[in-house]
């Protein structure tokens, strides 16, 4: 017996902040993701955004609150559809057995009033879906397999823009070696020149990555709890960056978020899509003056308005 759709609904998730949405997207990479998407705001390098692997969007539902007006943001995931090869089915099957579309969906409206443009199939068909020269930053995370990834690194590489920046999951994961293999080889081969580098993603491009890389190192030098290094990678700066003790990035408020107490019934009224920092630490006045800077105008409210509600409730 078929049960009836109020009881799917009642199933599907309702997650009243970021963190509750399963995923694997960690503090380091938050706040790079953050980072180039608003320095190419500010650089006025304009673009779509892109996301081959969503799984339960905890990733998409971050980059969907950074989207800029006119811009489009397209997410490719087989979700609960076949794989066509055997490896890729198993890889299915272990990883990400209980993901569904509906799933998915009900995460990202909990906190944007729009859905992304969906391609539900394959990565490699993205091409057929998203026009060349079209894309500003592009997250690789769905098939962990070389052959694949391969495959989304050089289909990537064609819609990219000439400051498109590419990031690649689990490049250097135990679990994973044909990701790490597709990404060097790409690095060696196929023209992408690395940025940076955390525990688990590669940031590269295939234009000039000097500016990028030198004004990222100018953001570090400022950023309590993040480290970095640099080494000469294939004759080229490469930086090694960490963030264990950083605080995260501000995050798009869920619809579903707890109704306010008395004490946080001052707080800013809740905006679907809007964002919100994670936990304020002391002594961040070079922080604040960065997010000025760097934040697109939808966060930096947020946050002025939040740390409004914050002193109003002192
Ligand atoms: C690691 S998860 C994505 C995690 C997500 N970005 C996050 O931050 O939580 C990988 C996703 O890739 C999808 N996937 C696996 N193989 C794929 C393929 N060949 N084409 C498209 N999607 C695929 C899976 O369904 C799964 O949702």
């Amino acid at each position: 017996m078929t049960a009836p759709l109020a009881d799917h609904r009642a199933q599907l998730p309702r997650p009243t902040r970021l963190s509750e949405v399963k995923g694997w997207f960690f503090t380091a990479d938050q706040l790079l993701f953050d980072w180039f998407l608003a320095y190419q705001r500010t650089a006025g390098h304009r673009g779509d955004l892109l996301e081959l692997g969503a799984y339960l969007g905890k990733s998409a539902i971050f980059l969907g609150a950074r989207l800029g007006d006119g811009e489009r943001f397209t997410v490719c995931d087989l979700f609960d559809s076949p794989a066509e090869d055997t490896s890729n089915t198993k890889e299915m099957a272990k990883s990400y057995a209980t993901l569904t579309r509906r799933a998915f969906e009900a995460n990202y409206l909990a906190f944007h009033d729009a859905l992304p443009d969906i391609v539900q199939g394959l990565s490699s068909r993205v091409r057929d879906h998203v026009a060349e020269d079209s894309v500003r930053f592009a997250h690789i995370d769905a098939s962990h397999l070389y052959e694949h990834v391969h495959g989304d690194i050089l289909a990537v590489r064609s819609l990219l823009t000439g400051t498109g920046v590419v990031v690649l999951d689990d490049f250097r994961a135990e679990h994973c070696p044909g990701v790490a293999a597709a990404t060097w080889q790409a690095v060696a081969n196929e023209g992408l020149r690395p940025v940076c580098i955390t525990g688990t993603k590669f940031y590269g491009m295939w234009g000039d990555p000097e500016p990028l890389r030198a004004a990222l190192l100018e953001w570090l030098a400022g950023q309590d709890g993040v480290w970095h290094e640099v080494q000469q990678v294939n004759g080229a700066p490469l930086i090694r960056i960490s963030a264990k003790d950083a605080a995260e990035p501000a995050h798009p408020v869920s619809r579903y978020r707890a109704a306010p107490g008395p004490k946080a019934a001052r707080a800013p009224e809740h905006v679907p899509g809007s964002v919100r920092r994670g936990p304020a630490r002391p002594g961040r006045g070079p922080l604040r003056r960065l997010a000025a800077d760097w934040l697109p105008p939808a966060v930096t409210r947020a946050l002025v308005a939040a740390r409004r509600g914050r002193t109003a409730r002192r």
